[in-house]
Order: structure tokens, then sequence, then C-alpha cells
């Protein structure tokens, strides 16, 4: 076998799938992702502002002259297959519903993925919030397609695939912000998303003096899909009421500052407060892509404290934990903002810090959080990095 590949973990998968199939696998990954801005309006036609960040899922792969599809999971030492022409398994949770939603998902769209033995680890940290799952489903649909015969990819409905995957075989009824900045980040640079058009904007964001903090609570609430499910209907709900003063309107998106500010009265509470916050954090999320171009951090930050306190208060998906790390770190020296990201109930925050502050920050933040919550909370840096491709 050649080597060196680029991460110990590429070198891990085609290891392992050499000692059990005795063949060279083609390589493929997907990194997990970090919101910037823009939370809880993908699935509202919204902007989202996302990066991929410098961890991946790996897939080694080769395709089988049957259909079925053989999964070993390095990372939880477990196997799992499923056939493409026999019946789906039940909707879950578990890992191997994600390879197998989106392998269904391409099927049925007419894509005909071959079988296809798979060998998968990834180095995302799971259940912080970071898109692991996306990473999974783009790196396994990436594979699948490519071992396949379709050299050439198109992201966006790699990207649909993935989220459909989710919907139908998982159960979440997630936007689609995580699958697509997943297959189509590029180094160095933050996507703005239009999640109705599906077209997105590559905005530079190569940071000389400052770094990106995640910091993880290390919690994953049980009701964050129900409960990520009941803010969705909540804004369906939301979009119907509205309708009665402005008929025209198809989803939140469509919702200005001022026709809330003049229709606010046709909304009970709580939906009042979601519909709030999707409207204003949609024009947060423009603002901030503006100001990330003409290189005005501090704005930047001003914005991503407003959406962390909206999406607290008004669309109530924080929780305790994201919260000390919040308030830990804001107004530290070299704090430039800080919020919690993806789709709360636990997870993560990001963080935009000076690097010559970030030593002192993790400490606070440590500090506090485990004053508070007895444990350290895991800190990890990253760069904007690079969307799903083979090696
Ligand atoms: C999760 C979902 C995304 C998005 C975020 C909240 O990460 O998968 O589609 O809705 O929550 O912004």
């Amino acid at each position: 076998m050649t080597s060196p590949l680029p991460s110990p973990l590429a070198e891990q998968v085609e290891t392992a799938f050499w000692h059990r199939y005795g063949e060279r696998p083609r390589l493929f990954c997907a990194p997990g992702r970090v919101n910037l801005i823009g939370e809880h309006t993908d699935y509202n036609d919204g902007f989202v502002l996302p990066m991929a960040i410098d961890r991946s899922t790996w897939v080694a792969a080769t395709p089988r002259a049957d259909r079925r599809v053989e999964l070993h999971s390095l990372n939880l030492h477990a196997r799992a297959h499923f056939d493409l022409d026999g019946p789906a398994g039940k909707q879950s949770h578990q890992w191997s519903a994600y390879v197998e939603g989106i392998a269904r998902v391409l099927d049925k769209w007419g894509a005909r993925p071959k079988g296809a033995n798979l060998v998968i680890a990834t180095d995302i940290p799971l259940g912080a919030g970071l898109s692991s799952s996306a990473a999974l489903e783009i790196a396994a649909g990436l594979a699948l397609l490519s071992v396949s015969g379709h050299e050439e990819v198109d992201r966006v409905q790699l990207a649909r695939a993935g989220q459909k995957a989710e919907h139908d075989y998982v159960g979440t009824k997630c936007g689609i912000m995580d699958q697509y900045v997943s297959a189509m980040a590029r180094v160095d640079h933050a996507l703005l998303i239009d999640c109705r058009s599906l077209d997105a904007k590559q905005i530079p964001m190569k940071l000389t003096d400052h770094a990106l903090l995640i910091l993880d609570t290390g919690v994953k609430h049980e009701l964050a899909t129900s409960a990520y499910n009941q803010r969705r209907a909540e804004c369906e709900e939301g979009t119907r009421l509205l309708r009665r003063a402005l008929p025209n309107i198809r989803a939140l998106r469509d919702v200005t500052p001022k026709d809330l500010e003049q229709h606010e009265h046709l909304l009970p509470d709580p939906i009042r407060r979601r519909v709030r916050h999707v409207v204003h954090e949609n024009e947060r999320t423009l603002r901030a892509s503006r100001a990330l171009k003409e290189g005005n951090l501090t704005e930047v930050g001003r914005l991503m404290a407003e959406s962390h306190q909206s999406l607290r208060d008004d669309y109530e998906v924080s929780c305790p934990e994201l919260d000390t790390l919040v308030e830990a770190v804001t107004g530290q020296p070299g704090v430039i903002g800080s919020r919690m990201t993806g789709g709360g109930f636990g997870g993560s925050t990001i963080t935009i810090v000076r690097k010559d502050a970030v030593e002192s920050v993790i400490a606070k933040a440590t500090e506090l959080f485990a004053q508070r919550h007895q444990r350290d909370p895991r800190a990890l840096l990253t760069t904007a990095a690079a969307g799903a491709r083979e090696l």
C-alpha cells in the first residue's frame, strides 16, 4: 500500500479494510460543522452561516457484485449490514440508520447504488452538536455513489438526500444546513446558505489574529429530537397564523421585522417568541455575513451575543450548561463573541477569541463550568476546513 495518507484516520480505515477484505479501497471523507450564526432558520427557508471543522468522518469503500452493504465502525467496534433489494430497517438513531437511510434515498431517487463494503472511522466528537451524523451521511453517500460509477456527484442533491435520510430513516425533521456545509465547504471560508433557493456564497474567513474555540458541554438531552420537531411545528403554526394578514408568505423567511411588529398580536405565546427569534435571526445572519466580508469581527461578535440571548429566551433551546459557557467567556479580554451552536439542548458553544487569549479563556470557562456542573467542558480549536472529498 502507498503511504503516507494525510490523516491517521485515513490510514486506519485503509489498513482495517485491507485486513478484512484483502483489497485496496477508495477513501472518502466529510467534515463536521460549526455554525457561526443562523440557528433554527434553515427549516424556515432562511439563512445560515456555518463552516466545516477540521474533524471528519472517513469511509474506505469498494463496490460489491450484489446489493448488500456491509458496514464496520472502528470507533464503535460495531458491524451492520443491509440489502438494498430487501426491506428497510425500522426508523432509529443507530449509527447504521444514517448510512442505510442515505443509501435508500439515493436508490429511490434513481442513482441505484451498488452494494459495497465500507469501513468507517471518525474524529468528530459524537453527541457534541458538531454534526457527526451529517458527516457520516455525506461521507457514506459520496462513497456509495462514487464506487457505483457516479464520478460527478451533485453535491446539493447529496446534501438533500442526507436530510431526507434523517427525516425518513432516523425521525429528525432537520433542515439542510449540516449536510449542505459538510458537502460544500471550502477551506478558510464560511458558507452563507440560502435554504430556500439552496444557493450559497463562500465568505472568506481566514482569521489571522483570532481563533475559533468550540467548548463542548458533554450534555445531550433526551428531549432534543422531540423538542426540535416541536419547534419546527410551532414555526409552521406561526406562518399559518400570520397568513391571515400576510397572505403571500410561504415561510417565516418571508416575514420582515416590520411585518412582525405590525402583526404580532395574531400570535399567542410561545409562538410569538419563536417567530420573533427566526425573523430577527435571519436579519442577524445576513448582517454577520456582510460584517465578516468587511472584516468587522466586532459586529459579528455582537450579533453572536444577540443570537444566543434570543435562542435562550425566545426560542428556548439552550440549557444551563450552554449558558454557563457563554456567560463565563463573555466580557473576558480577547473574546469577540460567543453563542450556543447547532440544535441546542446540550452540545457546544462557539467563541471567536484573540489567539493570545485562548488559554486564559479556556481556563475561565473550565473554572465556572466545574463549579456549577462538577465536570470540565471539552475544548477544541478549529479553522474553517474543506468539505467532503475523495482522497
Ligand atoms: C440541527 C439541524 C439543522 C439546524 C440546526 C439548528 O443541527 O440538523 O438542520 O436546524 O439544528 O440551526
